[in-house]
Formats: C-alpha cells, sequence, structure tokens
C-alpha cells in the first residue's frame, strides 16, 4: 500500500503507512533530535493511562531521512472536530480540559524539568534586552517546583479523537515535568493566536476546574511567550512582545 501525507510542515512530514503513521524528518535535522522525541514519547508511553500512539520503529529511510514509525490512529483531529461542529465547541473544550487535567495527574520523573528547559530558551534568545531578560529568569526562578507531566504543546492539532470519541494525543517532543499553569499558559497563548474567544473560555474551564486563581495562570503568559518568540514567526511576533513586559502581570 502506498504511503498518504498526512500533515507537513517545514522540516517533517507525516505519512499513513497501512496501519502505521511515519513521521519523516527533513535532510539534514539533526539526528539528536529526533532520538529525543522518539525517547520523550516513549518514555510517556511508559507510563501507561495516556493514550498516545505507539513507537515501532526509529529507521533511516532510502533517501537517508531519519523517521519514526508509530502505530496510526483513525480518527480526526480536534482542530478538524471544532471547525466541522461548531455548536459542540464548548463540549470539546471541556474534553481538551479533563484530557489535560489527566495528563497533569500523571509523573514522569526522566523527563527534563520545564524550569530547565524555559531557562535556556531564555538565556539563548538574541532579541531580549539584559533587564528584560534579568526579569523573566527572576520571574522563572521563583515559581514552585513542580513535576506533574506537561505535554508542553497541548492544542487541538495535537489530539486525535477516533469514531468512538477516545482521545489520542500525539506530538510529545516538548513535554517536561514541571508546572501545570505553565502548560495551561501555554496552550491559552497557542490558542489567542488564532481564536481570543476560545482561549478566554478554556482559560475559565481550567480554573474553575482545578480551583486555580487566573493570576496564577496569567504570571506565566510572559515567560511563555520569551519561549514561543524563541520560534522566530514574523505573524506572532507582535502579540507575544506586548506579553513580554513582566510589570503587566504583577
Ligand atoms: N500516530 C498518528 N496517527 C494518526 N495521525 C497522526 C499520528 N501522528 C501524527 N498524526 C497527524 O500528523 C499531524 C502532525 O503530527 P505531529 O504533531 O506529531 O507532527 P509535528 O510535525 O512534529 O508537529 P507540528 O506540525 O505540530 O509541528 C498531527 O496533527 C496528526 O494529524
Ligand atoms: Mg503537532
Amino acid at each position: 500500500m502506498a504511503r498518504e501525507l498526512i500533515s507537513k510542515n517545514a522540516t517533517k512530514s507525516v505519512y499513513r503507512d497501512g496501519d502505521k503513521a511515519v513521521k519523516v524528518f527533513c535532510k539534514g535535522f539533526p539526528k539528536a533530535e529526533v532520538l529525543n522525541e522518539a525517547l520523550i514519547s516513549a518514555r510517556v508511553e511508559a507510563i501507561g493511562g495516556i493514550n498516545i500512539p505507539s513507537i515501532q520503529a526509529v529507521s533511516v529511510e532510502e533517501d537517508g531521512c531519519w523517521s519514526i514509525t508509530r502505530d496510526y490512529i483513525e480518527g480526526k483531529t480536534l482542530t478538524e472536530l471544532m471547525k466541522e461542529k461548531p455548536d459542540k465547541r464548548d463540549e470539546y473544550l471541556n474534553q481538551m480540559v479533563e484530557l489535560q487535567l489527566m495528563i497533569h495527574s500523571k509523573t514522569c520523573p526522566l523527563l527534563n524539568k520545564l524550569k530547565d528547559k524555559m531557562a535556556r530558551q531564555i538565556s539563548e534568545m538574541e532579541e531580549l534586552d539584559p533587564v528584560n531578560r534579568y526579569d523573566l529568569l527572576t520571574r522563572l526562578d521563583s515559581t514552585p517546583k513542580h513535576i506533574k507531566l506537561c505535554h508542553g504543546d497541548f492544542q487541538p492539532d495535537n489530539i486525535i479523537v477516533k469514531e468512538d470519541g477516545t482521545m489520542y494525543v500525539v506530538d510529545w517532543v516538548h513535554a517536561t515535568q514541571g508546572n501545570a499553569s505553565a502548560d495551561v499558559a501555554r496552550t491559552y497563548l497557542l490558542f489567542c493566536l488564532t481564536d481570543q474567544a476560545a482561549a478566554e473560555k478554556y482559560m475559565d474551564l481550567f480554573c474553575e476546574k482545578t480551583g486555580t486563581a487566573k493570576r496564577y495562570v496569567q504570571q506565566w503568559l510572559p515567560l511563555v511567550a520569551a519561549a514561543q518568540l524563541t520560534k522566530k514567526r514574523p505573524e506572532e511576533k507582535e502579540l507575544l512582545q506586548s506579553w513580554l513586559n513582566v510589570c503587566d502581570y504583577q
């Protein structure tokens, strides 16, 4: 059976190959990053209790490109479903938050720490002025040390819903152990880039369900904005830079 392209970005393509999904990395993609993605996925898979496509192989294709093969999950992404059934958006948002809370209830002690990863990203950002950088690193340092499993890129694109409604979570490359509010601030930020109303609903749902003060999540916004700026996407720059000012959230 021929491979069928299901998703593509600048550096990766995901194909369906029968009952497998093959993520093929572009030529020159760092080998360490491919192996790191496979290792993080495998560690999360080993926790158990989370629906995640199982890794079947890490390989080199005939043309020399690295690939990761996983079980193919038959279904639609939550993004597709939200578009198809706008009347069910609130219900989907609710399910999405429940799923994220379930993930936060797990631990995965061998993953990197969210705070370490974020500190590295902020330290390496060339465009930050030294005062701003110092403020952000000081704020990060003062956050509590939590060890909850955080997906790191939890958004509707990375949730596949099967016909029977079971939700699977993909794209674990950014997973760390850390503070749930940081993970929620990142999802909120991703929603804000596309759909402000959904962002507010999502944040309200999380705060309601967990009894968390909004301010507690908001204190992470300058930090997640700085981390997202490292992706250097021109269309996001203006919004993210406006979030960088630490004082606005105190
Ligand atoms: N195991 C799988 N089964 C079915 N579909 C999958 C599977 N893995 C990935 N996909 C599809 O491919 C898309 C991209 O996969 P994934 O998010 O892992 O790749 P990525 O290129 O690292 O991410 P992104 O495009 O978000 O940067 C997913 O949104 C999903 O639609
Ligand atoms: Mg993805």
